[in-house]
C-alpha cells in the first residue's frame, strides 16, 4: 500500500491557469481545416471558426493561446496577413512542408478566434528575419487607440477598437530556427527588440516572453538572466518527449522509455530555475514552457513537414505526469503551452474534413482544469521505480485546493500491467462532506478514431473507500485519476 500524503496547511504558490495553455502555429493542418475553415466552409463555423473545435477548447477550459509559431513565426511578416483576404501576400511555408500559406488567417483571425474560445492571446514576434520597426508597428496595429499610422490602418480593416495582448513573445528558439545566434547575441537582440514592443497603456502591461534554452542548455538561461532580467517577465523553455517510433506502434520497453524522457521535465524545470533563483529570488519571471509534448514518427502516408500523429494513452500519461510536474512547480512555471492544439505533434483533437475527435489528451486537460488558479499544497506519495531500467515512477500526484476549500488531487499511475493501492491521508482535516473522482484510463495503445470516437474518455472512478481523513484506492494501471474532496 502506498501512503499519499497533503498538507493542507503548506501552501505554496498559485496554479496560474496558464499552465493548462496550447500551441498553435502555421504548421501542417493546425490552422488551416484545424481551427480555420473560412467563412464559406461547408463546415459549421463562425465567422470561418469551426464551431465543433472551438467548443472542445472552451469545454476544456483553454486559457492562452500561443501563435503564429514556433519557426514560422521568425518568418512570418505580419504584414502580408491583413486587409482583403484576396489581397493578401501568398508565400512559401518553407518549415512545413512547402506548401503555400496564403495568408487567410492573421492578425484579426487570430483574435477573433481567442474570442470565441474566450482564452488570452499570446503573440510570438519574429526576431530571426523581421526587423524592429516591423514588430513595433504589430504592437501599435493591436493595441494602440489613439491616432498613428497603424492604429489608422488597423481601423481601415475594418477593426476600431484595439485588442489587447497579454503575452508576447521576442523570437522563438533563436538558438535554431529562430536566427542560429548564440546568446549573447541573441539577449543584445532581445534587449534592442524589447524596447520597442511599447506600453501603450499602463494599466495593460504586455508581459514580454524572451527566446530561452532548449531542454538542458542552461547557460541560455544563465546569460539571459545576467544580461535581460530587468525587461523580461518570462523565460520561455522548450521539451519535447521524442519517442522515435510511431504513436500507435511501440512496445512496452519504449512505452516506459517515453515516460523516462518525459520525467526529464522535472530535472530540467528545476535546474533552470535554480538558475533563475539566483538573480530573481522573488519569482518575478516565470519559466514559460512554451512547447512541450511527444513528438514521434509522422505518420505513415502523410506530409513528413506536417508533423500529423495519432495520440494513444501512452500521450495521456505523459501529458499527467507533465501537468503535475507543472503543478509542483508553479512558484516559477507561469505558463505551458503543449504543442500543438490541432493535427499536429501531442493534439488535444484532430479532424478529418467535417469529423473531429477528442484524443486521450484532451481528456487529461479536462481532468486537470479544475486544478486552475487553485494554490498548490504540499504532497508527497510513496512510489516505486518501475520500467525495465527502474527509473520511472509507479505514481505522481500533484494537490491543490481551490477558493472554497475543496481539494483537487491528481493521480498518475505509469505502469502499463499494474494497478496501485494508495492510502491517502490529508493532515489536520476535519471531515471529510463528499469526495468525487473521475478517471481517464486504458492499455497503453488505446486511441480514438474515426471510426471509435470513445474508445478512451473519461468516467466516475467509484474504486475508492472515504476514509476519516483522506480516502483509500485501487489505481488502475496507466490511468490518470482526479478526486475532489469536499470539507
Ligand atoms: O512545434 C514544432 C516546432 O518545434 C516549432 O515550430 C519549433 O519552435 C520547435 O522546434
Amino acid at each position: 500500500m502506498e501512503k499519499y500524503l497533503i498538507n493542507p496547511n503548506q501552501k505554496i504558490s498559485k496554479i496560474k491557469k496558464e499552465i493548462y495553455g496550447n500551441f498553435s502555429e502555421h504548421l501542417g493542418r493546425c490552422i488551416y481545416e484545424g481551427m480555420y475553415v473560412g467563412e464559406n466552409s461547408k463546415i459549421p463555423n463562425v465567422n470561418g471558426m469551426r464551431i465543433d473545435v472551438i467548443t472542445a477548447l472552451k469545454e476544456m477550459g483553454l486559457p492562452v493561446l500561443r501563435w503564429p509559431g514556433g519557426c514560422f513565426a521568425d518568418e512570418y511578416h505580419w504584414m502580408d496577413g491583413i486587409g482583403p483576404k484576396e489581397k493578401r501576400k501568398k508565400m512559401i511555408n518553407t518549415h512545413w512542408g512547402g506548401v503555400i500559406e496564403d495568408n487567410s488567417f492573421g492578425t484579426h483571425e487570430f483574435f477573433e478566434l481567442c474570442r470565441q474560445i474566450g482564452c488570452e492571446p499570446y503573440i510570438c514576434g519574429n526576431v530571426g528575419s523581421g526587423t524592429v520597426q516591423e514588430m513595433s508597428d504589430w504592437v501599435q496595429y493591436i493595441t494602440f487607440s489613439g491616432i498613428s499610422p497603424m492604429s489608422e490602418l488597423r481601423k481601415e480593416n475594418g477593426r476600431e477598437e484595439p485588442w489587447n495582448i497579454k503575452y508576447f513573445g521576442i523570437g522563438n528558439e533563436n538558438w535554431g530556427c529562430g536566427g542560429n545566434m548564440n546568446v549573447e547575441f541573441y539577449a543584445d537582440q532581445f534587449n534592442r527588440y524589447n524596447v520597442y514592443v511599447r506600453n501603450y497603456y499602463p494599466d495593460k502591461p504586455i508581459y514580454r516572453i524572451a527566446g530561452g534554452p532548449n531542454r538542458n542548455d542552461y547557460h541560455w538561461t544563465e546569460v539571459l538572466m545576467q544580461k535581460c532580467r530587468h525587461s523580461m517577465n518570462g523565460l520561455s523553455l522548450h521539451c519535447y518527449t521524442g519517442t522515435g517510433n510511431y504513436a500507435l506502434e511501440f512496445n512496452e520497453e519504449q512505452y516506459y522509455d517515453t515516460m523516462r524522457d518525459c520525467m526529464l521535465m522535472e530535472e530540467y524545470v528545476t535546474r533552470h530555475s535554480e538558475i533563475m533563483n539566483r538573480y530573481d529570488p522573488q519569482k518575478r519571471i516565470g519559466l514559460i514552457v512554451d512547447e512541450w509534448g511527444t513528438w514521434h514518427k509522422v505518420e505513415a502516408g502523410t506530409n513528413p513537414g506536417f508533423l500529423y500523429q495519432q495520440s494513444s494513452m501512452r500521450d495521456a500519461i505523459v501529458a499527467g505526469l507533465t501537468l503535475n510536474i507543472f503543478n509542483k512547480h508553479s512558484d516559477r512555471v507561469h505558463m505551458a503551452n503543449i504543442a500543438q492544439t490541432i493535427n499536429v505533434l501531442q493534439s488535444v483533437a484532430l479532424t478529418d474534413g467535417e469529423d473531429m475527435l477528442l484524443t486521450p489528451t484532451y481528456f487529461v486537460f479536462k481532468l486537470f482544469k479544475d486544478h486552475q488558479e487553485n494554490t498548490l499544497l504540499g504532497s508527497y506519495i510513496t512510489s516505486d521505480k518501475i520500467g525495465q531500467d527502474k527509473n520511472v515512477p509507479n505514481l505522481t500526484e500533484s494537490a491543490s485546493v481551490n477558493a472554497n476549500g475543496d481539494i483537487v488531487s491528481t493521480i498518475v499511475n505509469t505502469s502499463a500491467s499494474d494497478a496501485s493501492e494508495v492510502l491517502c491521508q490529508i493532515a489536520d482535516i476535519n471531515g471529510i462532506k463528499e469526495i468525487k473522482a473521475e478517471i481517464l484510463t486504458g492499455s497503453i495503445h488505446d486511441h480514438n478514431t474515426f471510426e471509435k470516437k470513445d474508445c478512451v474518455k473519461t468516467v466516475d472512478f467509484t474504486d475508492f473507500t472515504k476514509t476519516s481523513d483522506g480516502f483509500k484506492a485501487k489505481i488502475p494501471p496507466c490511468s490518470v485519476v482526479k478526486f475532489i474532496i469536499k470539507q
